[in-house]
């Protein structure tokens, strides 16, 4: 059965914008963009919002929904109380284009700073052997459908602009983490993360695990054990007496 929703939606462009109250009708089995798309058709032609797949797979539509980053086109209305109003506002760790619409290039910037995959030489595409156990590890990273979400939900940048430069926020320490577990990568990740991505930023608060749409548990599999082997590395016995020789 339909019903009529209170939406309270983000509106605004060049640094300005307020919260605007909206009346829709929504039917059954709806997700908030169905919602929002309504909005567009019958009531705010100019409303921007971004959203491509509406199947939870590009990425495109997360915004922050009563507070809390979700994809628009993965929230069921049915989680909503039918007197509730719901509050949507754009991601709030970037810059906004157009009302639900962020400018997410910081997180492009950050991709590009990231060292691609770094076989050693001599190997040749095709002759990479692997065990499967190391092909499953990142399996689970290679589900990322870059939405951003976790960047946009980490305190270390959320409530410090000033911190951006010095980190890639955990999407792209979970890249990094990937590649330094890939047997035949040979690019020195652990130092560059802890020096130029800023992995020591993070406190392990796990709000980016909370709130990834593809339950990657960036966290426990991705972020501590980078850390361990940060750790690992300045501890190794090995590495100690080559700094002391070699950095004498
Ligand atoms: Fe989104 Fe999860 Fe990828 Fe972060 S790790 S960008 S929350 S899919
Ligand atoms: Fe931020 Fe996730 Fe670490 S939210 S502090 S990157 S555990
Ligand atoms: Fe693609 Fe929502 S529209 S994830």
């Amino acid at each position: 059965m339909g019903y009529k929703a209170k939406f309270r939606i983000w509106r605004g462009e060049g640094g300005e914008g307020k919260l605007e109250d909206f009346v829709v009708e929504v039917n059954e089995g709806e997700v908030v963009l169905d919602v929002i798309h309504r909005l567009q058709a019958t009531q705010t032609p100019d409303l921007a919002v971004r959203w491509n797949c509406k199947a939870g797979k590009c990425g495109s539509c997360s915004m922050e929904i009563n507070g809390r980053p979700r994809l628009g086109c993965m929230t069921r209305m049915s989680t909503f109380e039918e007197d509730e109003t719901i509050t949507v506002t754009p991601m709030r760790t970037f810059p906004v284009i157009k009302d639900l619409v962020t400018d997410v290039s910081f997180n492009y910037q950050k991709a590009r700073e990231i060292p691609s995959f770094t076989p050693p030489q001599g190997v040749e595409p095709g002759e990479y052997r692997m065990q499967q156990i190391d092909v499953e590890r990142s399996q689970e990273f290679r589900k990322c459908i870059e939405c951003f979400m976790c960047n946009n939900v980490c305190h270390v940048i959320r409530d410090h602009e000033e911190n951006k430069a010095a980190f890639a926020g955990p999407r792209f320490l979970m890249r990094i983490a990937e590649l330094d577990m890939h047997p035949y990568d040979v690019a020195d990740r652990k130092q560059s993360a802890q020096e130029e991505h800023g992995l020591g930023y993070c406190n392990i608060t796990k709000c980016c695990t909370e709130v990834c749409p593809e339950h990657i548990k960036i966290t426990d599999n991705a972020l501590i054990p980078m850390k361990e082997r940060v750790v690992d590395r300045k501890y190794d016995p090995l590495v100690w007496l080559g700094n002391k020789i070699f950095k004498r």
